[in-house]
């Protein structure tokens, strides 16, 4: 089973419970022989609604040449292997996100955002418990995370939310990036223009903060000035 395969070569010595049971993957926590904390995301189910919505992030995407989309194994496979691609160009552009591990068929492993065995809360989960100036620290960071994706990155998230980005001592990691998609995907811009409008819209209408139009935050995040893409490798 894969799950031993990826046990054997990361070291770890237990699955310790289920962080998140979503629609087509499961979030396991693990941990290592050194009592290191993991996350371990595997997919398990192609529902008919991701069958349906994965065509517009893969298509002109060469690392799905030849898959056969109606196999969900192989599906699954070309999925995680995107998931980690992504995550793992964001983490060496500077970009705040979990650090990936390893991928294994449709296994993905990476740095567990949490303490003592609990995950850290999603910003949709602390924000009320948040006063202004820690929200704009937040709202700060979300930004500038923004421009590192598109700058430094050269992605575009396409399902950025407050229910893709965790919040710890401070600091904000953006998880989830599966359908992440190239700078020159056609569909790029658009995708752009749907996270801008669903961070702006969480920001300035629910937690109520003086932030730039989603006009003015397009036009900041696409013209690249002083944004600090930090350079840093995953060793293999
Ligand atoms: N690296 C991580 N560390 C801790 N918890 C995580 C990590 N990645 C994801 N999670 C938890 O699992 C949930 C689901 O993960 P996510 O990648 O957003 O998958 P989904 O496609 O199911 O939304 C997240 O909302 C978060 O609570
Ligand atoms: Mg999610």
């Amino acid at each position: 089973m894969a799950a031993y395969e990826v046990m054997r070569r990361l070291k770890l010595d237990r699955f310790a419970g289920v962080v998140s049971a979503g629609k087509e993957a499961r979030v396991y926590r693990a941990v290592g022989r050194d009592g290191k904390e993991y996350a371990v995301k595997i997919y398990l189910t192609a529902t008919a609604e991701f069958r349906r919505s994965i065509y517009k992030y893969i298509m002109g995407d060469p690392r799905f040449e030849g898959v056969d989309l109606s196999n969900t194994k192989r599906l699954f496979f070309a999925w995680a292997r995107k998931e980690f691609r992504n995550l793992k160009r964001m983490y060496e552009a500077g970009v705040q996100v979990p650090k990936p591990y390893l991928v294994y068929q449709n296994i993905i492993v990476m740095e567990f955002i949490g303490r003592e065995g609990k995950r850290a809360p999603l910003i949709k989960e602390v924000y009320k418990e948040l006063d202004e100036e820690e929200l704009v620290n937040v709202f700060n960071q979300v930004f500038e995370n923004m421009k590192r994706i598109y700058c430094c990155a050269r992605l575009v998230h396409a399902d950025l939310s407050e229910y893709n980005i965790m919040y710890l001592d401070g600091k904000i990691y953006i998880i989830d990036v599966a359908q992440a998609v190239d700078l020159n995907h056609p569909l790029a811009m658009e995708f752009l223009k749907h996270d801008v409008e669903t961070i702006h819209a969480f920001f300035a209408d629910e937690a109520g903060l003086d932030i730039p139009s989603p006009e003015e935050m397009i036009r900041e995040i696409t013209e690249c000035k002083n944004v600090q893409c930090v350079k840093r490798r995953v060793d293999e």
